[in-house]
């Protein structure tokens, strides 16, 4: 795929986006090849003038020359232009838009020849201000505003790539978007505001002593109104192209100006207080979630505080959200494959979401996560651009483990960091076999995030890993895909395998030897897209079988649970507790075993856990434990010592919670013993780590007393929605933002 650069570039439509697109291109690059076509000449005259466009001419030569073709019209005026553009564009032309609603240009679009379809990228970006017109064109107009895509699954994923690359350069974050979505969220955000302020200049115009309103109108009238200010053929093209999602959300809110008109009617204080209040709630939330720094939503986010009311049981038929193992597969391969990789089932968890945004930092488009499906319209090994950011990856260890592999073989440099408990996190782990392989990659003086990768070319090296991890196999196998010969890992015990079977999946072959535990592959072939329909997380799973198996009473069907024998260690570890789990519905899903699992409550025993099952579990031990703190007898695990390198230090954080609930433990360096016992109500430090979290709150089942969990915002990193399925499974818990002093 080529770059901007190579590409001349047409605007048709001079006026502010497409002037700040000449202006914004031309800054980012004196020699872009830029012409432009309007019907006012004085603007085509202006922008030759300042150097802005390079050419202008009649629109057939104009046509006949251009690479792509940039439609800066309003809506109207794009539809009646598209056929025009289609008869004459060259046929390797790239064409996009910049109208504000997409159904009817792609209406419009799908009536033309094939060949045009698949090479139209619908764009809008969500830039532009009241005013108008070439003159009021800026360079820096899309500097860090978002950029909607609505390309269609017909659409050349090369073509998206470039018109992708196009609004990077220009400074703004692309996003994708399905289209039916787009124009509903554009007709609430957009176009009813835009609407409401014209209707309400209307009413004052007429009104008898306009002059005095005009005059004295401070603040509330100039805020509410600026939007009238704003061209009007374009936004009556926008009304009448959007016309049913607008329609659908302007009666809503006549209902709601009706609502209010009886209130006012009926002097009732109370009811206007409180929808003034909520509304003023929702928006202060909105402006904090949306607008403020980074660091002032962490501590605002540290307040989150579970409360669990003791005894209960669970019961129902649940669904768990997606594995996050396999979710960050989805986006990483998806991005370097060629073609569409449709996903469903998608983890809208933190984690993942922080993977689709530096994915998309990188210039990937990427429609969705929006109920679990997600579309990623892959650039190739090759195509990922250079971050403009370090990439932010949150609280997940497995997209900066994975990412470190991957991006050490770009021809870019790049930086990844991550939150608190991330940059607690070992690195040397990936970067010393990374460096091994060719790779340059700094980390802090602990061996800790953030990194700094330098692109390199690797070789392919065989190494044996000291560890049994999922995350550094997975970061060398992703290394090795572009490595010069082959790159064996070996691994000390199973660890799940996902990387391996979505390799597969993706059509890279590669060779697994069980016995001797190895994976090879051999680097410089490419990968195709599938589509991926990825099973409920086991991990998040394993708190509801926890849940069942410790309180009299439960029974408790998890549907469609991700049963990969690498992953099924809690199963096994329960079961030779003496739990009741019941496997049915088997089946494979794109090469990844699920099932519905069936867990009864049945009294638990304490074992010594055993060490081959330590990886296939390891992130279900906090759940495990507090399955042994109810036991009979004494549970012992020794081999674990990577518990102590998760979110959190997860013996310690265990201990400490389980004998404040008055359980008796012992820790060693690389485990723990749990005294079966009567857990106590209490307070929890859950230290940030969301499966701490969870685990404590599943304990209160068992508990005499409420227990009080702090710290608790980064569920959301791996299962939001936990606590509303709790309440649904029939643990009594709730939501609280905890109050410092
Ligand atoms: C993961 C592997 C495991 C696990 C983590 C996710 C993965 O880490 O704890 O939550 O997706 O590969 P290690 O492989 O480092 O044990």
């Amino acid at each position: 795929m080529t770059s901007i650069a190579d590409n001349s570039v047409l605007i048709i439509g001079l006026g502010l986006i497409g002037g700040s697109i000449a202006r914004g291109l031309k800054n980012a690059n004196r020699q872009q090849s830029i012409c432009a076509f309007d019907s006012n000449s004085n603007a085509l005259e202006q922008a030759l003038s300042q150097g802005v466009i390079d050419q202008v001419g009649t629109l057939e030569t104009l046509l006949s020359s251009a690479d792509i073709v940039i439609l800066a019209l309003p809506p109207m005026s794009t539809t009646e232009a598209i056929p025009q553009i289609a008869s004459l564009a060259r046929p390797d032309a790239i064409i996009t838009d910049v109208a504000s609603v997409k159904t009817v240009i792609l209406e419009c679009v799908n009536r033309q020849e094939p060949e045009f379809i698949t090479r139209f990228v619908p764009g809008h970006p969500i830039a532009g201000s009241e005013q108008s017109g070439f003159a009021a064109s800026r360079g820096d107009l899309f500097q860090d505003r978002n950029v909607i895509l609505t390309p269609q699954m017909s659409t050349d994923p090369d073509a998206v790539a470039l018109i992708n690359d196009l609004w990077r350069r220009l400074g703004a974050n692309v996003i994708g978007m399905n289209l039916e979505r787009h124009d509903a969220v554009l007709a609430a955000t957009s176009h009813l505001p835009h609407l409401l302020a014209y209707a309400l200049v209307d009413v004052l115009v007429n009104q008898e002593q306009n002059e005095d309103i005009f005059r004295y109108a401070a603040g509330g009238f100039a805020d509410f109104s600026r939007l009238a200010s704003s061209d009007a053929k374009m936004w009556s093209d926008v009304f009448i192209s959007n016309a049913e999602a607008t329609l659908q959300v302007l009666d809503a809110y006549v209902r709601n100006l009706e609502k209010l008109k009886q209130l006012i009617k009926q002097k009732d204080h109370d009811s206007l207080m409180a929808l003034f209040t909520s509304a003023k709630l929702v928006r202060d939330n909105f402006l904090k979630r949306y607008f403020q720094t980074g660091e002032q939503q962490i501590s605002e986010h540290k307040n989150i505080q579970i409360t669990v009311e003791p005894g209960g049981q669970v019961s129902g038929s649940l669904r768990v959200p997606g594995d996050k193992s396999i979710s960050h597969r989805s986006v990483m391969l998806g991005a370097i494959a060629d073609g569409i990789t449709r996903v469903k089932g998608f983890l809208e968890g933190e984690d993942a979401l922080n993977t689709v945004a530096a994915f998309r930092e990188m210039g990937v488009t990427i429609i969705g996560p929006e109920r679990g499906e997600i579309t990623i319209f892959g650039v190739g090994k090759y195509g990922l651009k250079v971050p403009r950011i370090p990439l932010y990856l949150g609280n997940s260890g497995t997209s900066m483990r994975l990412l470190a592999g991957l991006l050490a073989a770009q021809r870019f440099d790049c930086e990844l960091d991550g939150d608190e408990s991330l940059r607690k996190r070992p690195m040397k782990r990936v970067a010393d076999p990374l460096v091994e392989m060719g790779a340059k990659i700094e980390t802090g003086a602990e061996g800790t995030p953030p990194l700094k990768i330098s692109g390199s070319s690797l070789k392919g090296i065989s190494y044996s890993m000291p560890i049994a991890s999922a995350q550094v196999k997975s970061s060398l196998l992703l290394a090795g895909l572009y490595a010069q010969g082959e790159t064996t890992v070996t691994e000390p015990a199973a660890c799940r395998d996902h990387t391996e079977r979505m390799l597969r999946g993706f059509g890279y072959p590669l060779t697994v030897d069980q016995g001797r535990r190895t994976v090879t592959l051999t680097g410089g072939k490419p990968l195709s897209a599938i589509d991926i329909d990825i099973p409920a997380d086991i991990s998040s799973a394993a708190f509801f079988m926890v849940a069942a198996a410790i309180s009299p009473g439960s029974a408790l069907t998890l549907q469609h649970v991700g049963v990969n024998p690498t992953r099924s260690g809690v199963i096994s570890i329960l079961r030779a507790m003496g739990a009741d789990i019941q496997q049915s519905n088997y089946k494979e899903v794109g090469g990844e075993p699920v099932a519905d699992l069936t867990i009864r409550h049945q009294p638990l025993r304490g074992i010594v856990i055993p060490k081959e099952q330590i990886p296939l579990a390891i992130d279900e031990f906090p759940a495990i434990f507090i399955a042994a703190s109810c036991a009979e007898g004494e549970t012992v695990l020794h081999g674990a010592a990577e518990l102590r390198v998760k979110e959190s230090d997860r013996i310690d954080a265990m201990a400490t919670g389980l004998k404040s609930l008055g359980i008796v433990t012992e820790t060693f360096e690389d485990g723990i013993r749990i005294e079966g016992g009567q857990l106590q109500g209490g307070k929890i430090d859950s230290r940030g780590d969301h499966r701490i979290a969870m685990a404590f709150a599943v304990a209160g089942l068992r508990a005499n007393a409420p227990i009080e969990i702090s710290n608790c915002a980064n569920v959301a990193t791996s299962f939001p929605g936990f606590v509303a399925m709790a309440q649904q499974a029939g643990i009594q818990l709730k939501l609280s933002q905890q109050v410092f002093d």
